[in-house]
């Protein structure tokens, strides 16, 4: 990504105020499945669901971020500060459907691990549907600290190297 391998034509950078179009378009091409797993429900129009929960810039307490293939969005990442907690965030991750299972949820948690951590966060947590394997798989995949389950959900959490 930005030049590097293994996606040196991607470029990924934070979300900007202009990005809200190229972003709700990326989420109405996801995949009922795909959407589904990132936000829970179901709706025919992502727009408030997508400028609540993405394209909220300036707020120190989250960064969210996205990948580019030329103009089209194919990817988005954020982290979001817990309120009880400065230390700790929540991530959500979000590859489109045509770019799956090539490798850049890994490369993005990476990279959302790396910003978090500039920004004083210790812990990572992430919770996904316990039927959403390729949220599990990339999770077990990053080692989590704890693992826990709790009827229809799987939490992570995930300590920062200081
Ligand atoms: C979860 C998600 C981000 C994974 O992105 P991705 O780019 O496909 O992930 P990667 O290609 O980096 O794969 C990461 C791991 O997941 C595994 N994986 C990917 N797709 C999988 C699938 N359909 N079934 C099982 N495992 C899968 C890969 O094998 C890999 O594990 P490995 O490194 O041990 O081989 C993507 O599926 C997605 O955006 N889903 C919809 C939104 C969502 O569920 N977000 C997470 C909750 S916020």
């Amino acid at each position: 990504m930005n030049g590097r391998e293994p996606f040196p034509d991607l470029v990924m950078r934070p979300v900007d105020t202009n990005d809200l179009a190229a972003i709700i378009d990326a989420f109405r091409r996801l995949s009922p499945g795909s959407f589904y797993h990132r936000f829970f429900t179901i709706t025919p129009d992502p727009t408030t669901l997508v400028t609540s929960h993405v394209a909220r810039v300036g707020d120190r307490d989250h960064r969210a971020f996205v990948v580019l293939d030329g103009d089209r969005v194919v990817a988005t990442a954020q982290w979001d500060r817990a309120r009880l907690n400065p230390e700790e965030a929540e991530i959500a991750v979000t590859v489109d459907d045509a770019w799956q299972h090539r490798g850049l949820g890994r490369v993005l948690t990476r990279a959302l691990a790396s910003d978090a951590h500039g920004h004083g966060i210790a812990t990572l947590s992430a919770s996904v549907l316990a039927e959403n394997h390729p949220a599990r798989a990339l999770a077990l995949r990053n080692g989590p600290t704890t693992v826990s389950t709790d009827g229809p959900w799987a939490r992570y959490t995930f300590k920062l190297a200081s």
